[in-house]
């Protein structure tokens, strides 16, 4: 007897369990939409295409907000809350544009998180995963920037926030920072430049797109005509319900409290808020150091790929046009067989899903650990098995991924104790399934045959459940021949791996009458009505993430802020050598002083009400010490009225003192009084 050879078809992943775990929420959720609507507009089945549809929907409103807005820092706010007084003119292409990024952004977390679930990122799907993560991060930081263009007090956190984080690196010789302390000297030519990136990223993202994609035959790019109408509908009905607001103006003096902000692009303000620089930069690269080699580190094992018995290929294509993954090939024939060419597999791109077996009449393709012949053989010898016992036997061809997973199947005999009447056999894939193996089992005497694919739209493989309901109904290649075998003895059913209970009553409803058609899809009423949750759900979640407040953390006290960047003098540091230093010398070169060019640190004291609250040397930046020196001090002080001085020395006698301001302020709680000095213009106060 031919044991049971699809207990594992997966390779092993590592942490399987809980992620099968996750898997089975997703595919209840799955199931439970089902119910209501077909796999065209089941939003869980199509993530990906949802993905590019809002996305696309974001491009175009982004373009044609450019007929309202002005892209210069000091006109950009005026001009949005301009456009937010045309409700349904520009306000709600504004909104449209908000809520699409929204949804985009929302469903390809949804995208990522359900096939991490499914475990589709080992193997050849590795490029898939990483270009994807790339996807992930342009299209984040594409929204990050797009609040910075509203230039409101989102706009400044983000500003600020971004500041915070480049300013650790040492790339700008001006801290960024600096540009964000008073409106006046505010950098108008950054502005342009978060500009452009914003309206380049989407480029960017439209090459990773394209090698995101570029391993998958026919991939599910955008979503059907239905499915995109419902989508634009209600996004635009979510827009007009909830037009998009913007903040209070960006000051770069005040300290906001709270206002809502939109978490999906800006819960990271969150984090800039309240971290250093460091400790940023390192969640960052943590993160990307966890989640960029899962493909590696979690998958523990390559699929096991398929092979091409040469002598067996007669050039159909099939398989080369049936492989969802572009694995094959049809290349020179390396025979003296007379066809033109023959199929090769490409074991870099083949995830081993088996598809390609159940689209080769001659058995000249498949998977050697799954043999398609030993299959048939197997099948044979359970078949004659049931025709031994007093009732003959239906067969089941169970994929691992439906809801057959779980069964208990004897490995010899193929019974479950779920499916009485049934000889069971696991597949990797419901497309692994030729029609012959179907017709040679129904010729041979099985009463029925049950293909139990995964849930509509969960193929793992993508195709594997389609090609096999168009095989079965005759309307692909290679078919079920109806005039050889009765068709309504072979029933396809799609079942996620939740739904265990809906299969043993399958089961039994086929055993009980093989001619019954399919179920029947789901009333008119039924869909719209789903349809219409769906889409409330999926719109609440959408506004949700942009209603809830955000509070600032930062103490309410005043601040006093002083920045400069200046150079402090050059000169010559001289002091007598040691009697160490001259020992090491040969004594033509000694001498009685050693003296360094270099510049003077600059020198900061600041005293308030009569007391000094700080005194710092800042030493010259650059490799070789020669550069300016930056400042940017912060002082929390109570509010009212406060006497200032503020002392800076810049010469080469450290305790010189050669600039000073005096001024009596008075500050406001969440006010920053700014007190900026450079040598053009010497100390200038911002109150
Ligand atoms: C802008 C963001 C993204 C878009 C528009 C997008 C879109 C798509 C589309 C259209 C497909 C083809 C679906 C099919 O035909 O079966 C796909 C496949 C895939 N995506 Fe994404 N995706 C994005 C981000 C991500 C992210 C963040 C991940 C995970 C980190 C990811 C992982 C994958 C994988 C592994 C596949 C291949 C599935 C398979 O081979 O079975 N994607 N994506
Ligand atoms: S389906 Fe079979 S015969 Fe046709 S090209 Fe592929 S391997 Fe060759
Ligand atoms: S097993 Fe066959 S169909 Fe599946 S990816 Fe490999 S070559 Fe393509």
């Amino acid at each position: 007897m031919i044991r049971d050879d699809g207990e594992r078809i997966e390779p092993p992943v590592r942490g399987e369990r809980a992620l099968r775990v996750g898997n089975r929420l997703f595919q209840a959720l799955d199931a439970a939409i089902h119910r209501g609507v077909p796999v065209e507009l089941n939003p869980l089945a199509q993530t990906g295409a949802i993905a590019n549809t809002t996305l696309i929907t974001a491009i175009v409103s982004g373009i044609v907000l450019l007929l309202w807005y002005r892209t210069s820092v000091h006109l950009a706010y005026d001009s949005v809350v301009a456009m937010g007084q045309q409700r349904f003119g520009a306000g709600l292409v504004r909104s449209l544009h908000r809520y699409s990024s929204d949804a985009a952004l929302l469903f390809v977390l949804i995208h990522a998180v359900k096939l991490f679930f499914e475990r589709r990122f080992g193997g050849a799907r590795w490029l898939a995963w990483v270009t994807g993560l790339a996807l992930l991060a342009l299209l984040w930081l594409d929204g990050w920037l797009g609040y910075w263009l509203v230039w409101d007090q989102r706009g400044q956190l983000v500003a600020l926030g971004s500041g915070h984080l480049l300013d650790t690196l040492p790339i700008f010789a001006d801290p960024l920072s600096r540009s964000f302390l008073v409106d006046d000297r505010l950098n108008s030519l950054l502005f342009f430049v978060v500009f452009f990136l914003h309206m380049l990223l989407p480029l960017a993202m439209g090459i990773a797109l394209w090698l995101h994609i570029t391993r998958l035959s026919r991939p599910w790019f955008l979503t059907r005509r239905v499915m995109t109408a419902w989508v634009l509908v209600s996004l635009t009905v979510v827009s007009a319900a909830f037009p998009a607001d913007a903040a209070g103006p960006a000051k770069m003096a005040v300290r906001p409290e709270a206002f809502s902000i939109d978490w999906w692009y800006l819960a990271p303000v969150w984090l800039t808020d309240r971290l250093g620089g460091g400790a940023l930069w390192a969640i960052v690269l943590a993160a990307g150091a966890l989640l960029l080699p899962i493909p590696w580190y979690l998958a523990r094992g390559r699929a096991r790929v398929a092979e091409v018995v040469t002598a067996r290929c007669n050039a159909c294509e099939k398989c080369y046009h049936d492989c969802p993954y572009d694995a094959i090939q049809m290349v020179k024939r390396t025979d003296d067989k007379p066809f033109p060419a023959m199929a090769s597999v490409d074991p870099g791109k083949c995830i081993g899903c088996g598809i390609c077996a159940g689209s080769c009449d001659s058995a000249g393709i498949g998977l050697t650990w799954f043999d398609s012949i030993r299959q048939r053989h197997r099948i044979d010898e359970l078949v004659d098995q049931g025709l031994g016992a007093t009732e003959p036997v239906f067969l089941a061809l169970v994929c691992s991924e439906s809801a057959g997973a779980h069964l208990e199947v004897d490995a010899e005999t193929a019974r479950s104790a779920e499916l009485p009447g049934y000889a069971v056999v696991r597949v990797p894939c419901a497309g692994w399934i030729h029609p012959l193996s179907v017709e040679r089992a129904l010729r041979r005497g099985a009463r029925g045959v049950l293909i139990v694919a995964s849930g509509p739209g969960s193929c793992m493989y993508r195709e594997g459940n389609r090609w096999t309901a168009e095989r079965m109904s005759g309307k692909r290649e290679p078919s079920l021949r109806a005039d050889k075998v009765d068709a309504s003895r072979v029933r396809v059913v799609e079942l996620f791996r939740t739904q265990r209970g809906r299969l043993v009553a399958e089961a039994k409803d086929f055993a009980a009458q093989v001619a019954r058609a399919g179920a029947r899809p789901p009333s008119l009423p039924a869909r719209l009505l789903t349809g219409l949750g769906l889409s409330a759900l999926f719109g609440l979640v959408t506004w949700a993430g942009t209603a809830a407040v955000y509070r600032t953390p930062d103490d309410p006290a005043p601040k006093l802020v002083i920045s400069f960047k200046h150079p402090g003098k050059a000169g010559e540091n001289c002091r007598e050598p040691s009697a160490e230093e001259l020992a090491k010398l040969p004594p033509h070169m000694r001498q009685k002083q050693i003296c360094e060019r270099r510049r003077a640190s600059v020198r900061l004291r600041v005293t308030v009400d009569g007391e000094q609250i700080s005194s710092r040397a800042y030493e010259p930046r650059g490799i070789w010490g020669d550069g300016n020196s930056i400042a940017i001090e912060r002082f929390s002080l109570p509010a009212g009225p406060h006497a200032v001085k503020v002392e800076l020395g810049d010469t080469m006698n450290p305790d010189e003192l050669n600039h000073s301001t005096q001024r009596t302020i008075t500050l406001k709680e969440r006010h920053n009084t700014v007190l900026l000095f450079d040598k053009m213009t010497d100390f200038v106060w911002f109150e």
